[in-house]
């Protein structure tokens, strides 16, 4: 293994000694192990000469100076989160790539006209809230204070008071908010997630653009009853109805595949949950993804009117809300020839496609011209345990990063990547 391999090896073992367990390594969105995680970043980067700062929602901030102090920052990162079960590289392989970067500037004692920072974004995965990307949201204006006080966990816990409980008040939110000015360029490295690398043995994918959630949660109102005493035919069973909506949200997902669109029910409870009754109220949620907004609505559509048919067949009440539905993003195209020049430079061959997964750099492309880089991941596997990326891949992408970062904090640059943002 190369000294840089090592370095990367063992910078993503000591992150991911927070929070392993034996289903998978859980550093779940404002809690202990996400903050751990943070703490670490925070330590590693001022090791490295770094100046520190958490926004007024917990994003880790780490800036180094360029030449020019009052320039806008080429920016790199990614998220320390996971989810429940999660693996070793979603998430984390972009901040201590973002990290290695530094490293190898240091060591080569280059001096970058533009600043450059690394961004470790607060709770990225929706596993605890409901919604994804908590922390880029915050600094792009799009996180609202009623939002935060409504998306609640499995506990009943408001994301802002998770906030409150390490001293983030959602009354300040906006404070976390970056102009156009602070921002020259993002960058993201992200495991791809998907096997379309590893189907074609490349090593590098520049996404094009980023599909987006559209959420829903239900509510099916039915009547708990004793299970022995009421008859089949005098039920109002919540858990069938739903079961029912259910498997039409796979047959509505289907009938979108022209479009990729795909709904997952990933969140399914059923009250009170007792062998002896019969369920009377259901709550589950829908994650729709996809780039055609169209094809996502049409799926929103067909599911409220399923509803409805439920509804009348089976006595229940149904409520469908819209909990969130965002918009896919196109990323920047002068930051795409950049790094596609950049991949020729180097010798590689990229893909080019779209993500099928929510990154950061969804929201940071509303702020500052932004790209994607994905690496590949064995078998496609990912929010698993068994999720890998191999060391020599993650080290091409860093390869990428450097020089892409080099490109775009010199003065040089700067004009080119501007005038398509
Ligand atoms: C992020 O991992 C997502 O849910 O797309
Ligand atoms: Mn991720
Ligand atoms: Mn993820």
């Amino acid at each position: 293994m190369k000294r840089t391999e090592k370095r990367i090896q063992s910078t993503l073992d000591a992150f991911n000694v927070i929070g392993e367990t034996e289903e998978g390594i859980q550093r779940i969105a404002y809690t202990h192990n996400e903050k751990e995680a943070q703490v670490l970043f925070a330590y590693l980067c001022k090791k490295e000469g770094m100046d520190i700062k958490v926004d007024a929602v917990g994003n880790v901030i780490a800036r180094r100076e360029g030449r020019f102090r009052s320039a806008p920052a080429v920016a790199v990162g990614s998220h320390v989160d996971t989810v429940y079960t999660g693996g070793r590289f979603d998430g984390i392989a972009g901040v201590v790539a973002g990290l290695e970067v530094v490293r190898r500037l240091n060591e080569k004692n280059i001096r970058t006209d533009y600043p450059v920072e690394i961004i470790a974004f607060t709770s990225e995965e929706s596993s605890r809230f409901g919604m994804s990307t908590i922390g880029s949201k915050a600094m792009t204006g799009k996180l609202s204070i009623e939002q935060a006080v409504k998306q609640k966990d499995k506990d009943g816990v408001s994301l802002a008071e998770a906030m409150k409980h390490y001293n983030f008040d959602i009354a300040n939110v906006n404070e976390a908010i970056r102009s156009k000015t602070e921002l020259h360029s993002f960058l993201e490295l992200h495991i791809e997630q998907g096997p379309e690398l590893e189907k074609q043995n490349k090593k590098i994918a520049i996404a094009t653009g980023i599909a987006a959630p559209t959420r829903l949660c239900v509510n099916v109102k039915g009547m708990a009853a004793h299970s022995g005493t009421t008859s089949m035919a005098n039920r109002k069973d919540a858990l069938i109805a739903a079961s029912q909506l259910v498997i039409m949200i796979e047959k509505f997902a289907q009938e979108e595949s022209l479009h990729k669109t795909v709904a997952t029910v990933g969140v399914f409870e059923v009250f009170p949950g007792a062998m002896n009754v019969v369920p009377g109220d259901v709550e589950f949620k829908v994650d729709i993804r996809g780039l055609n907004t169209a094809s996502k609505h049409r799926i929103v559509e067909r599911i409220k009117e399923e509803a409805r048919a439920v509804e009348s067949s089976r006595g229940v009440d149904i409520e469908v809300d819209i909990i969130g539905d965002e918009q896919p993003v196109l990323l920047d195209e002068g930051i795409r020839q950049v790094l596609l020049d950049a991949c020729k430079d180097l010798g590689m061959d990229p893909m080019v496609f779209p993500s099928g997964a929510g990154h950061d750099a969804m929201n940071m492309q509303s702020v500052c011209p932004t790209g994607l880089i994905f690496v590949p991941s064995h078998n496609g596997i990912s929010h698993n345990p068994e999720e890998f990326t191999a060391i020599e891949d993650i080290a091409l992408g860093c390869d990428l990063l450097e020089k892409c970062v080099l490109e775009l904090s010199m003065e040089r640059e700067i004009n080119n990547a501007k005038t398509s943002g």
